[in-house]
């Protein structure tokens, strides 16, 4: 069959797969090719398994795969024959050398750019899809307009703003899609070539236009702002508790202000996710490199409450079990950094795990989709740790619950069956505010919601 257009994309993870699916399914006369260096990754792509759990998706994939959505190992043959490249590769916290711990690492994204160069035999249009600190276009492009090359190359900025759980929902009735270019005749028109993309499915006004920097510079500054809603929150929840004041109470209240808005405002045992904390890193990082120290600090503080809100979590739990937590079986309800996704990368279970087992806890962690990750991400202290799936199993015996993710079924859970099956005093801890704490306090458990006043038997 022939093609109206051929598009590619490099990276095949939790923004890759999702949004070149979408695209797939949304415009049947393009050819959509994904590729990834990784081919167990790809293997999995071409499968009944996909690798990453999101609702809706699997179905996507399962009436585009074969038909115009292909996922491939073969990165020249895919940047030979597309027009438009989408580059959406991991850009995590760079752990080494200059800006270790704040700024992005850019190395597979640079990998990238010299692959599309290498490979590359007419021009291309390519689209900046990973976050990316402000000004990287220009890095892509002193990449990519050597002149040994003599092929011309246009860079947009296209940010990804899909929420992992509701991706696919979000990519369908996105809020809006960013297009950033450079004003020059080129990259108008690149621009114009995506926002065709975009238009089989998304309502015009929704499509915004941009220059370059400001459209990089947005998709961190989105993070940023969420993050600091929740850090927001969780500042106030622990004054909540010192003051008998209640956070649901009061992120009801600030929330019905039109001018805030009620979404980001559960308080929680801190935010997660492979994006937030090192987007907003980046942003501090840029900041201290312009040499706005007053800024960087101001965006730094999101992340400090993000820390003192999972310490305290395990802070709380220790107090409380009478200070000693040693030999005690404390079962983790989650351990995804949020519900409706396997994904745990920065999930705050992982350091409440680690804390716990620190303090020489026994754990026992339950989550419906999150076990893989959970024992590859605990690897080197499983042998203090069971992972079970059925949360009745997983609960049995133990002293504690600690919820560490929202998932709806375990609000659905029979407690009572669950209270007669653990060791007595038993504790709940509910990291996310999900629970009926008052009836589980009837039942008999001692209830230690966060921002609100503990219910206890003693
Ligand atoms: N996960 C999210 O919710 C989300 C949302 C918006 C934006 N983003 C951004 O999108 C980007 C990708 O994030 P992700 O969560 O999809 O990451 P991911 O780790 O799930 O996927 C990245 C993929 O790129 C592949 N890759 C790396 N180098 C490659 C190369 N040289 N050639 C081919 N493939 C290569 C990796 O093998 C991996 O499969 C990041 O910049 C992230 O900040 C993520």
């Amino acid at each position: 069959m022939n093609f109206e257009k051929n598009i590619l994309c490099i990276g095949a993870g939790y923004v890759g797969g999702p949004t070149m699916a979408m695209i797939a399914w949304k415009c049947p006369s393009y050819k959509v090719t994904i590729v990834d260096i990784n081919p167990s990754k790809i293997v999995q792509w071409n499968s009944d398994n996909i690798p990453i759990y999101e609702p809706g998706l699997y179905e996507i994939v399962k009436a585009t795969r074969g038909k115009n959505l292909f996922f491939s190992t073969d990165i020249d043959k895919g940047i030979r024959e597309s027009e438009i490249i989408f580059v959406s590769v991991n850009t995590p916290t760079k752990t080494f050398g200059a800006g270790a711990g704040m700024a992005a690492d850019l190395q597979y994204w640079e990998k990238t750019a010299r692959q599309i160069k290498n490979s590359a035999e007419s021009p291309k249009i390519i689209v900046e899809k990973s976050t990316l600190p402000v000004r990287t276009a220009l890095a892509m492009e002193r990449i990519l307009a050597s002149p040994d090359s003599g092929i011309a190359f246009d860079i947009l900025s296209n940010p990804e703003f899909l929420a992992e759980g509701s991706a696919v929902n979000d990519l369908q009735n996105p809020d809006r899609v960013l297009i950033g270019s450079r004003e020059t005749p080129g990259g108008l028109k690149a621009r114009e070539a995506l926002v065709e993309i975009y238009t089989h499915w998304v309502p015009k006004e929704k499509i915004i236009t941009s220059d370059i920097w400001s459209t990089e510079l947005s998709k961190l500054v989105a993070n940023a702002f969420l993050a600091q809603r929740i850090s927001s929150i969780n500042s106030i929840s622990v004054l909540c508790e010192k003051t008998e004041a209640n956070i649901s109470e009061v992120a009801r209240a600030v929330g019905a202000d039109s001018r805030l808005g009620s979404r980001f405002l559960n308080a929680s045992v801190g935010f997660g996710g492979s994006c937030f904390k090192k987007d907003i890193l980046n942003l501090v990082y840029l900041c201290r490199y312009y040499g706005l120290d007053v800024v960087a600090d101001y965006w730094e503080g999101v992340v400090r409450i993000n820390e003192y809100q999972k310490e305290r979590f395990v802070l709380n739990m220790l107090s409380t079990m009478f200070n000693t937590l040693a030999g005690k079986k404390i079962c983790l309800f989650g351990f995804a950094f949020k519900a409706n996704t396997g994904d745990t990368r920065e999930s705050p279970a992982i350091y409440v795990a680690r804390r716990l087992v620190e303090e020489r806890a026994e754990l026992v962690i339950t989550d419906p989709r999150a076990l893989a990750n959970a024992e590859t991400d605990l690897s080197d202290i499983k042998d203090r740790i069971s992972f079970i799936e059925d949360p009745y199993r997983a609960a049995a015996g133990c002293d504690a619950i600690a919820v560490m993710t929202e998932w709806d079924l375990f609000s659905g859970l029979d407690f009572e069956r669950i209270y007669t099956q653990m060791s007595k005093p038993c504790f709940i801890f509910d990291g996310r505010n999900i629970l009926d704490h008052e009836r589980l306090f009837e039942i008999g458990f001692n209830v230690f919601p966060l921002g609100k006043s503990a219910l206890k038997h003693f």
